[in-house]
């Protein structure tokens, strides 16, 4: 496939304008197509991108998803800034190879920031255990890999070559986890100890009963995944600059999406890391100003969330968000106990549940249902002010049965009288423009106007033209509404449903 708009273009951003899940993969896994180097510069396997190619589909967590596309000489990166899990990148080579996939272009940065047995344990128990409001994180350990990053006891993937290195600073870095996980029930521990690797293996066999954590074990394990990994270890940081000062074409993918950053996002409801594009570019040995285009990735018209966290048009409020949140809730659980719903449903909360459906609004990563909500211009407002108004719809053939499409465009807030800097929000006030803090968003009520929605297919669309007026109508409303201009329009998981606008 062939883009105008990527014409001239060097380096080129792709990230999430919402919560997640937009469906950047695909787009990447397209644009792959366009640029000679593709780099992930943020997250860790927390992350999860479904691509479907003509024989089967895949679901990575780690790999770039550019590493599906069959071009030779293409260079996939995992950048300086994400949170590498050795075992999952072990896992997902061993499958890509398997299903006849090359991975010998992949590039894994010597200082990418390691995800170890602790930080999955005290991920687990920290969202978990000791918890009184649960974020829902995904238990891939990325908030306390990047909290010893910070706190300057972390490793390195480099250190996985150097076992002794490696020996002396996994025993520093435990130091004050020992410390803390002594304060909770041996058993607890024990359990949390006892749940899976991503490689199907229980965390157990890294336990030891009076220090909790074997530091022999662990050196010995991991060492040796090192070794597996050598060859795709460089300095990725000045490998992108040099691509980049040799006028090679590069990719960003982004992971996650802008209101899940530690930054920008709804703050405490975020992952750990900047996932907006100024994160992406760091992450990836850039500088933001090195972007030339960014493009921000919005589910239409509706969107989804994982985990805890403020959701004003959530379809069912908190009826959902609390449906949602049951542990081990599965997809099939879900059919069976809710087998007649439709997307027209006329309570919001049943209506919800037929929307993650026909989405599969299910978490490539743990499984989870995923909260689904309308789309929401004061949110996409703010994305904006930081991405750029360049915008990829996806998704758009979700809502295909939908009679009515809403759209938030503003909100009107209805928590305590709240200051906020200079200014007080006080009950009632309007907002046309979000300000992601959990602390005002979770008061604040959208105000919908509702379209007629297309009401068919759109598997016959190929051109902008051809789609129904009504999906039409919706697109303008949310260019003209939101200041964003729309450059491309998913209309279903194939990479020829797209639709360049
Ligand atoms: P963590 O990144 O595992 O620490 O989780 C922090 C929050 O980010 C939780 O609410 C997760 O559900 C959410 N999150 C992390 N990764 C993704 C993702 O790839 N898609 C959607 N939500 C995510």
């Amino acid at each position: 496939m062939t883009f105008d708009i990527l014409n001239d273009k060097q380096v080129v951003a792709i990230v999430g304008n919402q919560f997640g899940d937009e469906g950047k993969g695909k787009f990447v896994d397209i644009f792959a197509e366009w640029a000679n180097v593709i780099v992930r510069g943020t997250g860790g396997a927390n992350a999860g991108h479904t691509i479907r190619l003509p024989d089967r589909r895949y679901a990575l967590h780690l790999i770039p998803s550019g590493i599906l596309y069959d071009g030779v000489g293409r260079i996939n990166v995992i950048g300086s800034g994400v949170a590498f899990d050795p075992v999952v990148a072990r896992r997902e080579l061993q499958e890509l190879a398997a299903a006849g996939i090359s991975t010998s272009k992949l590039r894994i940065a010597y200082n990418a920031k390691l995800v170890l047995p602790q930080h999955l344990v005290m991920d687990r128990v920290g969202d978990g255990l000791g918890a009184a409001k649960r974020i829902g994180t995904t238990g891939r350990g990325i908030g306390p890999t990047y909290c010893d990053h910070y706190d300057r006891v972390g490793l390195i993937t480099n250190d996985l070559l150097n076992p002794t290195l490696f020996r002396r600073k996994l025993e520093k870095n435990l130091e004050k986890k020992v410390a803390l996980l002594r304060q909770f029930e041996r058993d607890d521990v024990e359990k949390v100890m006892a749940t899976l690797m991503d490689n199907g293996e229980p965390l157990r066999q890294f336990y030891c009963p009076d220090r909790i954590f074997d530091v022999d074990t662990i050196t010995d394990y991991y060492t040796k995944v090192g070794q597996q990994l050598c060859d795709y270890l460089c300095d990725a940081d000045a490998f992108v600059r040099t691509a980049v000062a040799q006028g090679q074409r590069v990719l960003l993918e982004g992971s996650q999406a802008l209101l899940l950053s530690v930054d920008f996002g709804t703050y405490p409801y975020v992952t750990s890391t900047d996932c907006s594009v100024h994160g992406l570019a760091m992450g990836a040995g850039l500088r933001q100003g090195d972007i030339e285009l960014t493009f921000g990735v919005t589910k239409a018209f509706y969107m989804s969330r994982v985990g805890g966290g403020p959701f004003p048009t959530e379809i069912g409020g908190t009826q959902s968000a609390d449906w949602c949140s049951r542990p081990n809730l599965t997809q099939i659980a879900e059919q069976e106990r809710f087998p007649d719903v439709t997307v027209n449903h006329e309570d919001a909360f049943h209506q919800g549940i037929a929307i993650r459906r026909a989405g599969v609004e299910y978490g490539t990563t743990t499984g989870r249902p995923r909260r689904v909500g309308w789309l929401d211009l004061p949110l996409l407002r703010f994305a904006a002010r930081i991405h750029g108004p360049q915008v990829i719809l996806s998704k758009v053939d979700v809502l295909n049965a939908c009679d009515t499409i809403k759209i938030c465009t503003s909100y009107r807030y209805h928590g305590p009288d709240f200051r906020f800097g200079r200014e007080y929000l006080s009950r009632a006030e309007r907002y046309d423009v979000a300000e992601p803090r959990d602390e005002i968003l979770q008061h604040c009520q959208p105000v919908y106007e509702e379209l007629p929605g297309w009401r068919c297919e759109l598997t016959g669309c190929s051109e902008y033209r051809d789609l129904p007026a009504q999906l039409r109508t919706c697109i303008d409303f949310v260019e003209q509404r939101a200041g964003v201009k729309v450059a491309m329009i998913s209309t279903g998981p194939e990479r020829q449903q797209t639709i360049t606008k």
